[in-house]
């Protein structure tokens, strides 16, 4: 059994078809009751049946936490990636069940802020849609920037533009956009927090860059979740349980440690909570780590994985599970 954030039992009450690589998903309670309320940035895990094999991704909610009907994700297509998003894009429409997870947030809103500066990068939109309808029924101050590669691709571009104004700066790769991030990170009044959501190379660069700035390591707020990659197969010793596994190439060491039926705790499957840490036992062999929790002498000493995103290469690995 898995340990992670409650299951709601939910209905798919609409999947809408965003651009060429976004569909949106509504999820409604099968017993028509009020989902439970959350608050900007959250995210539920869906819990899919894949033709038998069991996948388990975080979506970031992006409906007004208010909206107590129904839950709303966004979801990208990645033709390379494990099969979860090829799942929901090919075989989930409308009238389908699936269980989700109650929703838990790593990426709130810091209600100390007096402004907040938000920065998103392609589907890293999602969070901030939630966080921008709570603010805007609060009238919290924000201000929002957000690049995609091009228009089609902007996924919300024009809700967001149409009913916020000028606190929405949209820029375009193919046009030859991009943010001038100094002189935004420098023209910020006091008190203001820093939120980024994109992809990596996005997130290190604006996080950096508020780092050598001077601004407080407090007041930077980032969120990404790691897809767990693919590799080769390999065997783990789970000593507590007295089993060992082989995590399959397309499944993480997450989901073979749950298929074996042994407790693994988890809130994002992807690498940034810390949630599934696990005791290194015994290592012969290369862990690779690829996750943002363990410090990189964590990582070197191989004495703890984090099973959402970690992979191994070697002889022997064992550990406390
Ligand atoms: S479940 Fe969050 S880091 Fe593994």
């Amino acid at each position: 059994m898995s340990v992670g954030a409650p299951k709601i039992p939910v209905r798919v009450a609409e999947v809408v078809e965003v651009n060429a690589l976004i569909k949106r998903f509504r999820f409604v309670r099968r017993d028509g009751g009020p989902m439970p309320v959350f608050s900007g940035g959250a995210h539920v895990v869906v819990d899919m049946d894949d033709h038998g094999t069991r996948r388990m991704n975080p979506y970031s909610l992006m409906s007004d936490p208010a909206d107590t009907s129904g839950y709303e994700i966004s979801v990208r297509r990645d033709d390379a990636g494990r099969g979860g998003s090829l799942f929901l894009h090919r075989h989930v429409t409308p009238g389908m069940d699936l269980v989700i997870s109650s929703p838990v947030n790593l990426f709130p809103l810091d209600a100390r802020a007096r402004k907040h500066l938000m920065i998103a990068g392609g589907i890293g939109i999602t969070p901030f849609l939630s966080q921008i309808a709570a603010l805007s029924r609060l009238g919290g101050r924000f201000e929002l920037h957000y690049s995609a590669r091009t228009r089609d691709l902007a996924a919300y571009a024009d809700d967001l533009t149409a009913r916020h104004g000028d606190k929405v700066r949209l820029y375009l790769d193919d046009q030859g956009q991009a943010i001038d991030l100094n002189r935004l990170l420098q023209g910020q009044p006091l008190g203001t927090h820093l939120y980024v959501c994109g992809p990596k190379g996005m997130i290190g660069w604006v996080c950096r860059t508020a780092e050598s700035l001077g601004w407080p390591k407090s007041a930077v707020h980032s969120e990404e979740f790691l897809a767990p990659p693919v590799g080769l197969p390999f065997q783990v010793q789970l000593a507590t349980s007295g089993k060992t596994i082989t995590v399959g190439p397309a499944q993480s060491l997450l989901e073979a440690i749950e298929a074996a039926g042994v407790d693994a705790p988890y809130l994002c499957r992807g690498g940034a909570c810390g949630e599934c840490e696990t005791d290194v036992l015994g290592c012969d062999g290369q862990i690779a780590h690829n996750d943002h929790w363990l410090t990189d002498e964590q990582k070197v000493g191989n004495t703890k994985i984090m099973p959402c995103v970690s992979r191994f290469q070697g002889k022997t690995l064992i550990l406390d599970r």
